[in-house]
């Protein structure tokens, strides 16, 4: 591992004030969300789409990263050209979802465990050669009254650090991923409370695994009321509880924090990220980013509907959700930007 090399690339691809682009959606995610709007849901489809994405014109202006899945990595332009070669070319740098899908913990109703430790070594070598110079691993950490349990989040937490440790060995850097899902009726304290627990576990077993944390990047969600809530947080209140939670939690040598969008509408998204740029970016030791796959995404999806004609006004529609999350960085983000 050449530890220069890993800060070196987590410090490129928020440099400027750019972020990350989560385009990993796994082949059943993608369908999920091509089916609500008639899309049909074939390889050559999926392949158009995320064509449409990687040669949006002036993509790299905003986007230092651009998260691959397994099928993507491998695909080309209809000119032929590979995507990993498009996206070098627009000086946004390729990197890969490793992990293999949050699947059913034995023993805990309710409660998932992320797989595809065995045999990571290998894959991450082989995606190195293909141009990756990142990875990503997803823990999804639901919330009840009763969830998470304390078994789950240390199970989710080791398997975290066992990718990280892996992915530095072989010289990529690890986005480390807890989400903590928005479902549920659960208050703000709630989130804030169950959050704290899961990043505080998470240090735990990067440590424990002797990961680098000035190599990680850490992607985590914003601290939100339960999409259920009857009292929704304000922004400030979302600020405040996100910021607090992670100044308690997570060290200072981690390099940059891009939050994921978790199912928050664009804009709401744009607007929470803007907010805590505007009130703690200079009091915080880590850059604070985005790495939205929908929230950057579903505008353009909605437009384009499979239909070459629309692709033109889907790339603009992206680049605009891209270009006001650059803003929302610098804390320049403004409701007035959706108008223009
Ligand atoms: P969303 O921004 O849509 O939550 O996706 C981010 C992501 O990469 C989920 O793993």
């Amino acid at each position: 591992m050449n530890a220069q090399n890993l800060i070196d690339t987590a410090q490129a691809i928020f440099a400027g004030d750019k972020g990350l682009l989560a385009m990993d959606e796994s082949t059943p995610t993608c369908h999920k969300r091509f089916a609500k709007l008639g899309i049909p849901q074939t390889e050559e489809m999926r392949r158009a789409y995320r064509e449409l994405i990687v040669t949006a014109p002036d993509l790299g202006k905003s986007i230092g990263g651009a998260i691959l899945f397994d099928e993507t990595i491998r695909q080309r332009t209809s000119a032929g050209v590979p995507f990993v070669q498009v996206l070098a070319d627009a000086g946004i740098i390729p990197g890969i979802k490793v992990d293999a899908g949050a699947k059913d913990l034995a023993g805990h109703p309710g409660e998932k465990i992320t797989e595809g430790l065995d045999g990571l070594r290998d894959r991450l070598k082989a995606y190195s050669k293909m141009g990756a110079r990142f990875a990503k691993w997803r823990a999804v950490i639901a919330v009840s009254d009763d969830l998470p349990s304390r078994s789950g989040l240390e199970a989710n937490a080791h398997a975290l650090a066992r990718y990280a440790a892996l992915c530095q060995e072989a010289g990529l850097v690890p986005i480390v991923e807890p989400e903590v899902v928005m479902d549920g009726a659960h208050t703000l304290e709630r989130c804030l409370a169950v959050t704290d627990e899961a990043l505080r576990n998470v240090f735990i077993q990067l440590n424990c695994q002797r990961v680098q944390l000035e190599g990680i990047i850490l992607k985590p969600n914003m601290v939100l009321s339960g999409l259920a809530c009857p009292e929704q947080a304000s922004l400030d209140q979302v600020a405040a509880a996100t910021v607090t939670c992670l100044l308690r939690t997570v060290p200072a040598a981690v390099p940059a924090i891009a939050f994921l969008s978790g199912g928050q509408s664009a804009e709401l998204a744009s607007e929470r990220l803007n907010a805590i740029n505007v009130r703690f970016k200079s009091r915080v030791p880590w850059a604070i980013a985005f790495s939205f796959a929908r929230a950057i995404q579903q505008p353009a999806l909605e437009i384009w509907r499979g239909k070459e004609e629309h692709v033109s006004a889907a790339q603009q529609a992206l680049l605009h959700r891209a270009r006001c999350n650059r803003a929302a960085r610098r804390g320049e983000y403004t409701t007035g930007m959706e108008r223009t």
